[in-house]
């Protein structure tokens, strides 16, 4: 891990843990890790109000326009976002987000000077029949220049609301991270590289211990407020 660890919380189509908004909320930045959370749309103005760091779980890459349903990168910086997560495993799911989508959307977050989390990750199928490394290069090569945060979260550990999901073993997730920064020109081995899948209070610790992973994406376990509160403290140590 680098000396500064971004833990981020993406809390997907759940309503904000009670307790986000206090004083002593784990969801704050902290002296010595960065602690960003992407809530649904809905709750982006509250975090803000809070002072939590914040961004939306996914914006369109357009201002404005007839876009039904959708809310733009441009709107959520305005509202005052400084993050955005980008190409997350289950937008590519749920919406087709091809890898030409997730690099338009994370240049023009770059463009409106949103920080970019852009997300990488295999499917069961693929690690299965050995395409785990072609599919996360062919996405890492498409992440723009200037993207200073990727995420590798292989899509068979996310925990999909089930707690008791395995993650990747600290072998399978270092190795990929490993890659992943091979995969990078010189000029950006700086980037920070986020493992997510089912990250928790009692894995975080080993799983951020590792030489190329500098920090967490985590979902099912940010919603829990304790849980969370010990990835950051496992990241902190
Ligand atoms: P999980 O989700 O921590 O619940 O596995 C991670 C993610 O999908 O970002």
């Amino acid at each position: 891990m680098r000396s500064r660890p971004i833990i981020a919380a993406n809390w997907k189509m759940n309503p904000a843990p009670a307790g986000f908004d206090t004083k002593d909320s784990p969801y704050r930045t902290q002296k010595d890790v960065t602690v960003v959370v992407f809530p649904t749309y809905l709750d982006l103005a509250a975090c803000l109000e809070a002072g939590l760091l914040t961004g939306p779980q996914f914006g369109h890459a357009e201002a404005s326009g007839a876009h039904t349903g959708d809310c733009s990168l441009a709107m959520a910086k305005a509202l005052g976002c400084t993050y955005a997560l980008c190409g997350h495993s289950d937008r590519r799911r749920d919406h087709g987000e091809t890898d030409a989508f997730v690099a338009a959307q994370a240049q023009m977050a770059l463009r409106l000077r949103l920080i970019p989390i852009v997300c990488t990750g295999e499917t069961a199928e693929e690690r299965a029949s050995g395409k785990a490394q072609e599919t996360v290069r062919r996405q890492v090569e498409a992440v723009p220049q200037g993207v200073t945060i990727i995420a590798y979260e292989p899509v068979w550990a996310i925990s999909r609301g089930d707690p008791t999901k395995p993650a990747a073993t600290v072998e399978e997730a270092q190795n990929m991270h490993h890659f992943i920064r091979s995969l990078l020109p010189a000029s950006r081995k700086e980037t920070a590289i986020l493992y997510g899948g089912s990250m928790n209070g009692s894995n975080a610790a080993e799983l951020l211990a590792q030489p190329d992973i500098d920090g967490g994406l985590v979902g099912g376990a940010s919603l829990k407020p304790d849980e969370f509160a010990k990835i950051v403290a496992a990241a902190r140590s």
